[in-house]
């Protein structure tokens, strides 16, 4: 089931004049600080995971702890927050239009010298009638990330995965390469004047 998200792009000044700059900073803040807590708060998981079963164990952190930890995020921000990338495991984190060529943006950067751990962009957009703030972050695949999104992914893991995600493309990836992206939608926060 993909996010079936009806999405025109607007720029920043056509989206109304009650935008007001420090409201929009604050905005592109609480994401960046929802992602670093996002992205820590998986890793430990995952690590423990690891350590307890090895990479078959873990997978259960990412199928279940992932989605459940952006589900958390949302509900507690009236946001929406995920992860999603240009190669998918879940079909339900595939990118929309927005996303992916954020997405590929991100890639002509890495192309360009830029480090993906470094990596964000943000939008204001009219989306759904409304006027709405993206953010987007990479998220670069380390040496942990290879037992399950790298080229040699042992035998009873892939199987696992591939019990899992018939579809799964998140497969062959080396450490530096982007993995993916973090990816928040929020309300944008109005004066109401
Ligand atoms: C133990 C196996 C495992 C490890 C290790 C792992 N992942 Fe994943 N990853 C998964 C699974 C399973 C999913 C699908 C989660 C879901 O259903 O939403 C996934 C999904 C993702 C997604 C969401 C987009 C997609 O492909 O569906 C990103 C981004 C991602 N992983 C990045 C990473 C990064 C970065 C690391 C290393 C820090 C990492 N993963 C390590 C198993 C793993």
């Amino acid at each position: 089931m993909q996010r079936l998200l009806t999405l025109v792009t607007l720029a920043l000044a056509a989206a109304g004049p009650d935008i007001h700059a420090a409201d929009y900073d604050a905005q592109v803040t609480a994401s960046r600080e929802t992602v670093q807590e996002f992205m820590q708060t998986l890793k430990k998981e995952l690590q423990a995971g690891m350590q307890e079963g090895g990479p078959v164990n873990a997978v259960s952190v990412c199928n279940l702890t992932a989605p459940a930890i952006a589900s958390t995020y949302s509900a507690r921000n009236g946001w929406e927050v995920g992860r999603t990338s240009l190669k998918v495991r879940n079909p339900v984190n595939a990118p929309d239009a927005w996303e992916r060529s954020v997405l590929e943006t991100f890639e002509a950067r890495k192309r360009a010298g830029e480090d993906p751990a470094k990596m964000e962009y943000y939008e204001v957009v009219r989306q759904d009638g409304a006027g709405k703030l993206r953010y987007m972050k990479a998220i670069p695949t380390a040496g942990l990330c290879l037992a399950c999104h790298g080229e040699q992914v042992d035998s009873i893991t892939k199987t696992r995965l591939e019990t899992l995600y018939p579809d799964d493309q998140a497969l062959g990836y080396r450490v530096g390469d982007i993995r993916g992206a973090f990816t928040i939608t929020q309300p944008l926060a109005t004066t109401g004047k």
